[in-house]
């Protein structure tokens, strides 16, 4: 893959030396609330970074100014030409519109270059800031799932269960949307 350049950042895959960016926003217990997994530890981010750097669904968001990564977008290939996005960033380079600047130019890469026909995300209704950038990308609600799915446990190791809220975009709607842009 080549790096996909916007106005302001670069997104590359995954190197090693990404690890203390990645532990950064990894180990902040905000950034990782609603995500699948705990606060990260250096070791656990060392390893992370070297799975990422193997690995096709993530890619690196790094400012054009210097370099630095500020974020990860995830983009797993499922059935059905269907891809699911995700993203996760750093929280000192929030509320800057740069999640939404890069979600927007992997969304075209996958259509254009991947052959996607239907993208795909989900996440947590109290998630307002994740489900605001799928809005603006500009994704549409599908549904919402009452409690199908839990990543937490309680004190007693009993499911945290969770709702969701299920957005996809289609090819042809971001082709309409690109073309209203214009
Ligand atoms: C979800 C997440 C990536 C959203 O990040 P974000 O910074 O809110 O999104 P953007 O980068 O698109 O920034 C949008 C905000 O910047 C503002 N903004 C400032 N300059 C902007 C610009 N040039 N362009 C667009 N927006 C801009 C927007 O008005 C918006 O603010 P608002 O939320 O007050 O309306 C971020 O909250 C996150 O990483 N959360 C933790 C991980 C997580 O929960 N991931 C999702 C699991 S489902």
């Amino acid at each position: 893959m080549e790096n996909i350049i916007t106005e302001r950042l670069i997104i590359r895959r995954f190197d090693e030396n990404d690890w203390m960016d990645l532990y950064e926003y990894l180990s902040d217990e905000e950034v990782v609330r609603f995500e699948p997994y705990n606060v990260y530890t250096k070791e656990q981010a060392m390893e992370e970074a070297i799975y990422r750097a193997g690995a096709k669904s993530f890619y690196a968001v790094c400012l054009k100014e210097n370099g630095k990564l500020i974020g990860n977008l995830y983009l797993g290939k499922g059935e059905f030409d269907t891809w699911e996005l995700g993203y996760v960033f750093n929280r000192s380079f929030q509320g800057q519109g740069y999640a939404t600047e890069s979600a927007r130019a992997l969304l075209d890469y996958a259509f254009t270059s991947l052959g996607a026909r239907r993208i795909i995300a989900m996440c947590n209704p109290k998630n307002e800031q994740s489900w605001k950038l799928l809005e603006r990308l500009p994704m549409r609600r599908e549904g919402m799932l009452l409690q199908n799915i839990y990543f937490k446990t309680g004190a007693q190791g009993e499911p945290l269960w969770v709702d969701t809220y299920e957005y996809a975009i289609l090819k042809n709607e971001w082709k309409l949307d690109i073309d209203r842009n214009k």
